[in-house]
């Protein structure tokens, strides 16, 4: 019986053929990531570096003896591999379950192709059942709050948690998204947030699920 790290693993190492030689390539965050990072170290000599979406996945990087690069520094990415908490068949996510939505959100904006590694349970037909985590300027945190709940959501601060960027996390319980692309859009535009965890303007462009009867391979 394969356990759900047998399953993030396998998609793990399968992300490793979308990365080209001799690039700087995107790091996300998270379980599934860790097992990318693991993966990446193999493969080290290969590479030139990696840009990391977050301090925790640059540590492991590090510990792997990966060069960490800034964006700045790296310019546009030929591949950009996470995980995501929620994805549908049109390749839409939710992310931001670990905290670090908003520079996963740059560097996938920052990269030609998005790979999305996930075990089978993330794979939804509509996006919301996970608390959509939104990225807050601190003082903006009891307003936005109830820009949400107009919106029909639940909003709960993320106790004791903050952001790489000094914010805090909103998760919000109770959507049913029918439509993230406008929903992305909409969360954008309300004054102290910084990012949405909806990844659907930009989503994924190859998602590597792994199943027990094997990896399936979904292309945007
Ligand atoms: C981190 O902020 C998230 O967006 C992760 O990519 C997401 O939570 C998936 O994490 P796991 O691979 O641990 O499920």
């Amino acid at each position: 019986m394969m356990s759900l790290d047998d399953l993030k693993r396998a998609v793990a190492r399968a992300a490793i053929e979308y990365v080209p030689e001799d690039c700087i390539v995107g790091v996300g965050t998270g379980s599934t990531a860790n097992f990318f990072i693991d993966e990446l170290a193999g493969i080290k000599h290969k590479i030139r570096g990696a840009v990391a979406s977050s301090e925790t996945s640059a540590k492991r990087l590090q510990g792997h003896g990966i060069e960490v690069v800034s964006l700045n520094e790296a310019g546009t990415l030929p591949v950009y591999v996470d995980g995501a908490d929620e994805i549908t068949r049109h390749l839409h996510m939710i992310k931001g379950g670990g905290g670090a939505l908003t520079r996963e959100k740059i560097v996938a904006a920052a990269s030609k192709k998005f790979i999305c590694v996930c075990d089978a349970s993330k794979l939804v037909d509509v996006l919301g059942k996970f608390p959509l985590p939104i990225e807050v300027i601190p003082m903006a945190r009891s307003y936005v709050a109830r820009q949400l709940v107009a919106l029909g959501g639940q909003p709960e601060l993320r106790m004791g948690f903050t952001t790489d960027n000094g914010n805090v996390i909103l998760d919000v319980h109770g959507l049913q998204i029918m439509n993230p692309v406008e929903l992305e859009s909409t969360l954008d535009h309300i004054a102290g947030v910084v990012t949405n965890g909806l990844f659907a303007r930009r989503g994924a462009d190859v998602l590597l699920l792994g199943t027990t009867e094997g990896i399936k391979t979904m292309v945007a």
